[in-house]
């Protein structure tokens, strides 16, 4: 059996460090990269650390050396200014596809965001198809964060289209251990499921571009999973087991003015 190696920029990040244990496979090598400590490989773990800037074209050049595939975390996973979210997540971003087109890795999953399309509404009648809002709805980002992101995503079509790269972008919702808040009954992502739509991202045919709502199988959600199914994702999880432990979630109506559009509270915060 051929070995399996993949690269995860961001890995000491919080879904890096979930990720990590869900994602080793037997003849699956991680290379995990950040510029943060990831910590060292566990006993019996197959993992190679690299501590390294996705920004700097060298190191991440040799980082993308005999890979299969790039799951990239890295980055600012929030709003900041528009000179730091243009050098770190799309200048690091484009960094990363180079790296990838040149040493000829063949998939590339992306780690989107919900913000790339937050100004989106429930009430998107254009969009919404059978209730709920699909996957690849145009970009209307809520911050400069999501701006990013759909320069990201632009950036992952431009790639696929080029070079054939089979880029997935998951545009992610809120992701934690457990839904905290009301509003992330309709928009958790849980660690398992999480791993989940990656290996499905790792595994999809033929060579193509797509964009996924980053969320798990909750009751709430007025997401579509179609797209992500077709891939062979298949969630396990659902916010709603959780909802009687949640402050205010029974009061918590996703149809009210005030919640809803896709980006919630981003729509609302400074820029910057
Ligand atoms: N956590 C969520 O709910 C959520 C929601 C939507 C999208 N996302 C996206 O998922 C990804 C991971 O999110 P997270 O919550 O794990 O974020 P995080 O902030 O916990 O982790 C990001 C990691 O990237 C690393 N990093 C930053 N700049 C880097 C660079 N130049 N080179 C190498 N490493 C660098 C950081 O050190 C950090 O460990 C991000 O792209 C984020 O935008 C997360």
């Amino acid at each position: 059996m051929t070995r399996q190696r993949i690269l995860i920029t961001g890995a000491a990040g919080r879904l890096g460090r979930e990720l990590r244990p869900r994602l080793a496979r037997p003849g699956r090598t991680l290379r995990l990269l950040d510029i943060a400590e990831v910590g060292p490989p566990a006993p019996g773990e197959d993992a190679e650390i690299v501590r390294a800037s996705f920004t700097d074209p060298e190191a991440i050049d040799a980082a993308c050396r005999d890979v299969d595939a790039v799951l990239h975390l890295g980055g600012l996973a929030g709003e900041a200014t528009w000179e730091r979210i243009a050098e770190t997540n799309v200048k690091g971003t484009l960094r990363v596809l180079e790296a990838v087109r040149r040493r000829r890795v063949p998939r590339v999953v992306l780690a989107s965001s919900i913000h790339a399309v937050g100004f989106h509404t429930r009430g998107a009648m254009d969009y919404m198809v059978d209730g709920t809002l699909p996957a690849d709805v145009p970009p209307r980002p809520d911050t400069y964060y999501g701006v990013g992101k759909a320069a990201c995503e632009a950036l992952g079509s431009l790639y696929h289209s080029r070079f054939g790269i089979d880029v997935t972008c998951l545009r992610i919702g809120a992701f934690r251990t457990l839904p905290l808040a009301p509003e992330d009954l309709a928009v958790w992502l849980s660690p398992g499921d999480a791993a989940r739509l990656v290996e499905a991202g790792l595994r999809a045919a033929p060579a193509g571009f797509r964009v996924l709502w980053g969320i798990s199988g909750n009751t709430r959600r007025w997401w579509s999973l179609k797209e992500a199914e077709a891939i062979g994702y298949h969630p396990e999880d659902d916010a709603e087991r959780y909802a009687a432990s949640i402050p205010g979630a029974t009061a918590y109506d996703p149809a009210d003015p005030r919640n809803h559009r896709v980006g919630g509270g981003f729509c609302t915060m400074p820029l910057g």
